[in-house]
């Protein structure tokens, strides 16, 4: 069991309107915590207020602009009295930047990397003096809880999206500056949240098709993670209905191989190397 999740203690938590952002703020609703919603989605803000009750104070916000986040902090110490046990930089947008298409334009890569990777900058920069102040370097047990919303595919890089690829690897790269930052800081844990296919907005659901077998649901995603920091683990790789956490470690294996062995760039997609790849899928590593 996660000590996060009890009642009485806070959680902020930005793209929380809608998908894994919104089970994560059900979850903590439901243990009696008080939450507060970051988003921007003005509607999907009202729909979550509607869902969470009293428990939860929504703020409509852009993760992206470092001035948003003193409104974040001024909610956080008038309603918490500054305590944050969770805090879930999680808010993030997609939008296809392929270099073989007509979207790898500037104000794509631009509108990306400002949410998904100042979001996060902005959100640890903002409140970590605050979560600090309220929890201890020699605590015996985590107080409070950082998590950051990433991507396997910002490890493995697969084709399309390069703009988003390099936004979740440069999130994954600045949390584990973090967790090692922070390591002597023993009153915070922190947490790369990796969801595999997860049935929302941003992955299908904004189609309004019914949800097909592989994905996992944005609640699945909330209790691996709870289970996953109750273990105290950093990488919280989450598997889906289709791809099992064994074949996410062989795929990030051979992505890792690709520079030290000489393969080129991305050469699990490559024509050339799809047999390699396959007996290596194949094979006990
Ligand atoms: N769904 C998946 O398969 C999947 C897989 C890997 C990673 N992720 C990541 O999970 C996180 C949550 O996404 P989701 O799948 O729940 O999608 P979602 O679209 O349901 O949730 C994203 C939320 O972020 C909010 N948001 C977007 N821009 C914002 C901004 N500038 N300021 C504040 N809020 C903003 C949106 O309004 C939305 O409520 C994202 O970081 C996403 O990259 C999702």
């Amino acid at each position: 069991m996660s000590a996060i999740f009890k009642k009485a203690n806070t959680a902020v938590i930005t793209g929380g309107a809608s998908g894994i952002g919104l089970a994560l703020a059900q979850k903590c609703v439901g243990y009696g915590m008080k939450v507060l919603v970051a988003d921007w989605d003005a509607a999907g803000l009202d729909a979550a207020k509607g869902s969470l009750g009293e428990a939860a104070t929504t703020l409509r916000v852009d993760v992206s602009k470092t001035e948003d986040w003193a409104t974040i902090k001024g909610a956080v110490v008038k309603d918490f009295g500054g305590q944050i046990n969770l805090l879930a930089l999680n808010a993030g947008v997609g939008a296809r930047t392929a270099f073989d298409g007509p979207e790898a334009d500037i104000a794509n890569f631009r509108k990306v990397l400002d949410v998904n990777f100042f979001g996060v900058a902005n959100g640890i920069t903002s409140l970590l003096p605050l979560i600090k102040e309220k929890t201890t370097a020699a605590a015996s047990s985590v107080e409070s809880a950082i998590v950051i919303t990433g991507s396997k595919q910002g490890i493995t890089n697969p084709p399309g999206n390069p703009a988003y690829n390099a936004s979740k690897a440069a999130v994954k790269s600045l949390a584990e500056q973090l967790s090692y930052d922070l390591r002597t800081w023993k009153g915070v844990g922190v947490h790369l949240l990796v969801p595999g296919w997860t049935w929302t907005g941003l992955a299908g659901a904004a189609s309004g098709k019914a949800k097909p077998e592989a994905p996992w649901t944005p609640g699945q995603v909330a209790d691996y993670l709870e289970a996953k920091m109750g273990e105290g683990k950093f990488w919280v790789l989450c598997p889906d209905n289709e791809v099992t956490e064994e074949v996410d470690r062989k795929r990030m294996l051979w992505s890792s191989q690709d520079a030290p062995t000489g393969r080129p760039p991305l050469s699990r997609w490559r024509e050339e190397y799809k047999e390699e790849f396959a007996r290596f899928m194949a094979s006990d590593v």
